[in-house]
């Protein structure tokens, strides 16, 4: 009984490792030979970066920077000799059966989809012109001040011309937001002017925290590389409702806070499955007599 136990334990542990040894992965011919039947164009190369975002970045990382999940064996740079060494079809063929921990796409992603993935991972092709090049993010530094009196946040701009001397950041968008207890609420954008700076007006109905304090913070938008601002002191919005996040019969610690109906349906579902516990007590050791007699 043991020894079967252990051997399929064995058997269990020991299938998944076996598929996934990171052998070489082999494409059939008439498969990698297969076309691309969607145009290799700025359009189809976008798309197919919308959905490698949503469906493959987790493990793959960002194209060139070799930030790949530390799985094992370890999923490739799209940008790598290794991915392009890949013909269209055979990228095709693996993003559709997968292998291993590599996950198989045929069932979630629409065909269409997938050749837009080759699409995308062709952008990074040495041989091919890259359609899509993405702007590394501006170097900024941004200032905020808050005036209580006009309800106003004064902000200061400015990137990096170059290393280490900055000037003012003109037309740049400002994203004012309140701080909450899980991240950030935007409340508002305001654009700099040619001097680098904005004024934006906090609006009178912001909600707050429970005693109406409204915590701002200032960001750029991705396009800039700035660390955000937030503001020391509070400015007062109207105050949240329902008194935060423990609110009374949320968190059942206290007695008081229970309502009767869950107070019922607990002690019944409880006093039930202490029934039935004992009962199964009760019926083994009637088995044991029975066995014993
Ligand atoms: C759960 C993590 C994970 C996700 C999600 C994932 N992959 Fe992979 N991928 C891997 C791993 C791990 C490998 C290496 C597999 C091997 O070599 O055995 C791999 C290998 C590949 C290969 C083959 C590279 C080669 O060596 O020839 C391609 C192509 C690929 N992935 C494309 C994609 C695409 C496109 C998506 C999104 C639709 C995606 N992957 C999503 C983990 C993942």
């Amino acid at each position: 009984m043991m020894r079967t136990i252990q051997l399929i334990l064995a058997g269990v542990l020991l299938l998944p490792a076996s598929k996934s040894a990171g052998q070489e992965w082999i494409v059939p011919e008439n498969q990698a030979a297969v076309q691309n039947p969607a145009a290799y164009t700025l359009e189809n190369v976008t798309r197919g970066k919308e959905i490698y975002q949503l469906h493959c970045k987790s493990c793959h990382g960002d194209p060139g920077k070799n930030n790949t999940l530390a799985l094992v064996p370890r999923p490739v740079d799209i940008a790598s000799e290794r991915m392009q060494a890949n013909s269209e079809g055979a990228i095709f063929f693996k993003i559709t059966n997968g292998k291993g921990v590599m996950p198989t796409f045929e069932s979630t992603l629409p065909e269409d989809d997938r050749w837009m993935l080759v699409n995308f991972i062709m952008n990074f092709n040495p041989d091919r012109e890259a359609l899509l090049i993405e702007a590394p993010p501006i170097k900024a530094a941004l200032q905020a001040a808050l005036n209580p009196e006009n309800r106003t946040v004064e902000i200061t701009a400015e990137y990096e011309e170059s290393k280490g001397k900055y000037a003012s950041l003109s037309e740049a968008p400002v994203i004012i937001s309140s701080r909450q207890a899980f991240g950030y609420l935007e409340i508002g954008q305001t654009i700099t002017g040619e001097d680098g700076k904005a004024v934006f007006n906090i609006p009178e109905d912001v909600t707050g925290d429970e005693m109406g304090n409204v915590y701002i913070a200032v960001s750029l938008n991705d396009t800039y590389e700035a660390e955000e601002v937030a503001l020391e002191n509070p400015i007062m919005g109207i105050p949240k409702e329902g008194g935060g996040l423990i609110r009374p019969g949320v968190l059942w610690s206290t007695n008081e806070n229970i309502p009767v109906w869950l107070l019922f349906s607990y002690l019944f579902a409880a006093g039930g499955a202490w029934i039935f516990i004992i009962y199964v007590i009760l019926q083994i050791a009637k088995l044991k007599k029975y066995g014993k007699s």
